[in-house]
């Protein structure tokens, strides 16, 4: 394994945050206002975490039965556990208790996908409305620990349904809704979900999405569900199996009765979320509900000086983790007002997402740098035509914020008025892990800066695995203690998640990031060290895509590469060999992208898919993927030590060919 040089060009720009010179409201102060104050909890955190976790425990959540140990279990045994002997639950945390002391107060703004179209639901219409799906499933004889896929569009209705599943002890696992009817097959079938939750279809961008047909496709191999329970959100005429689909208005007005939450232990399944790893099985990491609800809430809390009466718009679906912690359970634990966004920040032109902001006031802004980078592309004036006055935090997550953009981001869109809070984690870890505190760090542009509160980073050696400490150092990052929403397994696979996560390197949590620390103990993030790839922010498996690729009967062989891309951070280059005495086509291409459509989904369409006669592989047969990476990143002249390679010259053929076709 090795460590590349760090992308981003550490700069020395330093932006110190000053509330009262932000906008900043007169009457209120920050949650954390110094960098002292920060410090100081950092180091309780560490120092002594049963009772710095007892106070964010008690301050941001209700527990029905209180808890009597903080924490127990170790990383290296893979069998942490938080809050035992609790019973908590989430749909009373994140809805009724609002609902109760702030009714009328707007819980989920709804920007639907043509503009215009926005609506608001209260937190006492949420309740009615989880309450009502929660009654559904019970009628449909689903009990605590089963679980329920969801594969709907970015609405309301998506986050209710989540909430509503917490509400009985029920599973959720959701599934991003542009997977194809495959992967949503693999993931229902991987999870024994029993329950669909869907809508007629989807609107993206003005695009139609075929949710049902989409289903209906999946459910062909999926035994085990038993239901289908089908939003309307088109209206469109689907077709409906008798006895298995129910129509969602139909039976949410059939509900009479309130629905009491179900009190659940600590450590109980909340929810599964599955995501690529290095090999081509998507893994099911498996959430639980004290934890994960304690670490959403203490982060949005803090990394955004989050409060009641603040709108958080976070663009990414609830078909991802960003979507799961910081537009649902995040905020709403703190009874904050969070924004669905339907569409897409460039649909139908690019000063969309600034009129979402304009239009609900929003005050806290979570997009990704692939969004950021592509309406700067599309000029100021989109910006500047549209109020962002509301605007106070400004963050980024996904991958790696390369310093132009965060400047942008900063200056025109804050009008560096705003911080801008670089959030560094992953699916595994449900939260925050690195990440600027608002008003409280200096920021420099494409850092992640320091330490979340429990969150101990190392930087080790990536072929010892020696903790490298002190300033100017890079290496893999790895964390040193258990924090409490941090995934406890792979469904099915715990040894998987033993050796991915927990003895890669000797006690710690390996991210399968590289990092560097710099002279003032900034962290910089510089991506994956594994096969995985971030496309638009959205994590990619190369071998997942690979077997997609050679399912196609006239290829040979495969390899798939991640390469820089202005835009969307890395792109996918596929290398494709074909059986012998096939010769290349375009309907070969065709078929090609059409399967990993059809296999994964569009989101995993190569931007580039290249034929060669031959991969450049090692004396053992091993394909030498570090070698195609330079390759199609126009760095042949940079191809390094070239001695393990069987045959030297199909690089040179292979230079020459790819030359011509990128
Ligand atoms: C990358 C998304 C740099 C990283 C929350 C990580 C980032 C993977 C950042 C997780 C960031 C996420 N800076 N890289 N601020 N945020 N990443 O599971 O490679 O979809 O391991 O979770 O995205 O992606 P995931």
């Amino acid at each position: 394994m090795t460590v590349e040089e760090p992308k981003q060009n550490p700069t020395h720009a330093l932006y110190k945050p000053n509330f009262r010179t932000e906008r900043y409201p007169k009457n209120r102060t920050p949650w954390i206002s110094s960098f002292e104050q920060y410090k100081a909890m950092h180091e309780q955190s560490i120092n002594e975490p049963d009772v710095f976790w007892r106070l964010r425990a008690s301050e941001l959540v209700e527990f029905n039965t209180p808890f009597h140990t903080v924490c127990s279990g170790s990383l290296s045994e893979g069998n942490v556990k938080w809050f035992e002997g609790g019973k908590l639950n989430i749909s009373y945390n994140c809805v009724d208790r609002w609902a109760e002391k702030t009714p009328d107060a707007v819980a989920i703004i709804y920007e639907a996908d043509q503009p215009g179209g926005a609506k608001s639901v209260t937190y006492k219409e949420l309740l009615d409305q989880v309450s009502r799906i929660a009654g559904v499933f019970k009628s449909f004889g689903l009990e605590k620990g089963d679980t329920v896929a969801i594969y709907m569009p970015m609405v309301p209705e998506a986050a209710a349904t989540m909430l509503a599943c917490t509400r009985l002890g029920l599973v959720h696992n959701v599934v991003f809704a542009g997977f194809s009817a495959h992967s949503l097959a693999e993931r229902i079938r991987d999870s024994n979900s029993k329950v669909v939750v869907t809508s007629d279809q989807g609107l993206r961008g003005g695009k139609i999405i075929h949710n049902k047909k989409i289903v209906d496709e999946a459910l062909l191999t999926c035994p085990s569900v038993t239901k289908v329970l089908v939003f309307e959100r088109t209206g469109a005429e689907v077709p409906m199996q008798q006895g298995r689909d129910v129509s969602w208005s139909k039976a949410l007005s059939e509900q009479n009765e309130f629905v009491p939450p179900v009190f659940v232990d600590s450590e109980d399944p909340m929810f599964i979320m599955y995501t690529s790893g290095s090999t081509g099985k998507p893994k099911g990491l498996l959430h639980t509900t004290a934890g994960y609800l304690v670490g959403v809430a203490m982060t949005a809390r803090y990394s955004f000086d989050l409060s009641s009466g603040d709108v958080i718009c976070s663009t990414a679906d609830v078909g991802w983790i960003t979507g799961h912690s910081y537009a649902v359970y995040g905020p709403l634990c703190l009874g904050v007002t969070t924004v669905i966004f339907e569409s897409i920040p460039n649909y139908p032109d690019g000063s969309r997402l600034w009129k979402v902001v304009e239009d609900h006031k929003v005050t806290h802004l979570y997009t990704a740098p692939t969004a950021i980078r592509s309406l700067r592309r599309l000029g100021d004036e989109f910006v500047n035509c549209t109020d962002l006055s509301s605007l106070r935090v400004i963050a980024s997550v996904g991958e790696p914020i390369n310093p132009e953009a965060w400047v942008w981001y900063k200056s025109v869109v804050g009008k560096d008025l705003c911080p801008v809070v670089d959030t560094y984690w992953q699916t595994e870890t449900g939260s925050h892990l690195i990440t600027a505190i608002p008003f409280a760090t200096t920021t420099k542009p494409g850092s992640a800066t320091f330490p979340m509160f429990g969150i101990e980073p190392a930087i080790l050696d990536p072929n010892t695995g020696e903790e490298l400490t002190g300033p100017n150092v890079k290496g893999v990052l790895c964390i040193k203690k258990p924090w409490p929403s941090i995934a406890r397994s792979i469904l099915g696979d715990h040894d998987r998640y033993l050796t991915t996560y927990m003895h890669a390197y000797k006690g710690v949590y390996f991210t399968g990031d590289a990092a560097m620390r710099d002279e003032d103990g900034y962290y910089w993030i510089n991506g994956r060290v594994d096969d995985v790839i971030n496309v638009s922010g959205h994590r990619m498996s190369t071998a997942e895509i690979e077997s997609a690729i050679i399912q196609n009967e006239s290829v040979a062989e495969s390899a798939v590469v991640g390469i820089e891309d202005e835009i969307t951070g890395q792109s996918i280059c596929a290398f494709v060999t074909l059986q012998a005495g096939l010769k290349e086509s375009d309907q070969i291409k065709k078929s090609i992208i059409a399967k990993i459509r059809s296999e994964i989904g569009p989101i995993a369409t190569p931007k580039n898919l290249v034929f060669v006669n031959e991969l450049p592989k090692n004396r053992f047969g091993k394909i030498l993927r570090r070698i195609l990476r330079k390759i199609a990143s126009g760095e042949s002249d940079q191809l390094g030590d070239l001695s393990t390679v069987a045959d030297p010259h199909s690089i040179t053929e292979l230079v020459a060919r790819v030359h011509i076709m990128l």
